[in-house]
């Protein structure tokens, strides 16, 4: 049996069930990444980052590697989330220190020369990935720790998409995005078509749980958020739950702010990752104390480490300690972050009672 990680002793799904877990369970966003030697020297051996993403063993091996080092309640799909747009057929380059590069698309004769019907043949590898990481878990000794999905949600892929990069305000998607000929709504319809199939597909390999990044949900007007964040992601949720109805779905829309309440009621996600941005002390007062949340430690204070990073976890814990609560970053960890103050992170989170 391949897809058996089915984390049944796993305090993160207990979290994600709706209980609070002391002292809380924890896993980083890009916990598997170039802060780790071991995840560089697997990079180097498989050429480039797409390759790697797209070779389920070695895909599966730097899934591992936070996992084995810190003893993470959870491990993540190594993966990104713009192999949606490449599985679709547009091209995609990582260039070294630059980021992606796609081709921009931005109108309907652009959006025709996309192929939805081939992207699950193309995204493949992945689904072979999270059977090759729930063997690997197992046969290592961690059967408790559950496996994450994830993909992109459909508005923040579309700003790679239509910019052809990442953006400082994603202003020419915004733009594009008001405009009333048809593209852009047909761009996030194909989105919610082959997003949610995807994360169908790796529930059906062994993922447990489920994350939406929504990185660039912040730069949209209420209204713009309503329609192209919400509603979107209310739809996905409504698909994975008419095949998974019991997958736990973690929200992150990035930037939020106050309009998390709204987003957690109306998406009808399980749990929502909250970003560096929102002062945790707020949150009681935005979210029902029923609703999971993830977070928030600032990446920086990572790389600060000393009484800075101590004095931020416990504040962190004490904020969110009436309700489940997922210990988390409020986005990825950078790639100088010293290892030795992730252990710090770990320990003083794990020696609260
Ligand atoms: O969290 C995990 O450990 C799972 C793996 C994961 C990666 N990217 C690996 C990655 C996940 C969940 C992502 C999500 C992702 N990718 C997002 C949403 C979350 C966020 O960070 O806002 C976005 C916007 C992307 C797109 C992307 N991928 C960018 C802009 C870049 C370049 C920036 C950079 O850090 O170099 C990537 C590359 C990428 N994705 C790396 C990793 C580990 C670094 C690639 C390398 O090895 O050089």
């Amino acid at each position: 049996m391949s897809n058996q990680c089915d984390g049944s002793g796993s305090k993160f799904l207990s979290v994600l069930a709706g209980n609070r877990v002391d002292p809380p369970p924890i896993w980083m966003m890009r916990q598997a990444g170039r802060y780790l030697d071991e995840y560089r020297a697997t990079r180097a051996q498989a050429g480039d980052f797409l390759s790697l993403c797209y070779s389920p063993e070695l895909a599966a091996e730097v899934t591992l590697q936070p996992i084995r080092r810190f003893g993470f309640d959870a491990a993540i799909l190594f993966s990104d989330i713009l192999v949606i747009p490449h599985a679709l057929g547009q091209g995609l380059r990582f260039a070294q220190g630059e980021g992606p590069r796609l081709p921009p698309i931005d109108d309907l004769s652009g959006l025709a020369t996309l192929k939805p019907d081939q992207a699950m043949d193309h995204l493949a590898p992945v689904f072979s990935t999270v059977r090759h990481i729930c063997s690997g878990l197992k046969a290592e000794g961690f059967e408790n720790t559950p496996l994450i999905g994830f993909c992109g949600a459909p508005w923040t892929v579309a700003t790679y998409m239509v910019e052809g990069q990442g953006s400082k305000d994603q202003g020419h998607t915004r733009a594009r995005a008001y405009a009333s000929d048809g593209f852009f709504e047909a761009l996030i319809d194909m989105l919610v078509d082959v997003s949610a199939a995807y994360l169908i597909e790796q529930v059906n390999a062994g993922t447990k749980a489920l994350q939406i990044f929504d990185s660039w949900a912040g730069s949209l007007s209420p209204e713009q958020f309503d329609r192209w964040v919400i509603t979107p992601t209310r739809e996905m949720v409504r698909r994975i739950r008419a095949v998974h109805p019991d997958v736990p779905i973690i929200g992150f829309p990035r930037g939020a702010g106050w309009t998390l309440a709204k987003f957690v009621e109306e998406t009808g996600v399980n749990a929502v990752s909250i970003d560096t941005s929102v002062p945790p002390h707020v949150v009681d007062g935005l979210l029902p104390k029923s609703v999971a949340v993830q977070g928030n430690l600032d990446p920086m204070l990572l790389i600060a480490g000393g009484d800075a990073l101590n004095r931020a976890v416990d504040a962190v814990c004490e904020a969110f300690q009436d309700r489940p609560h997922i210990f988390n970053l409020g986005h990825g960890i950078t790639p100088t972050a010293p290892v030795d103050h992730v252990h710090q992170m770990i320990n003083r989170l794990r020696a609260r009672g």
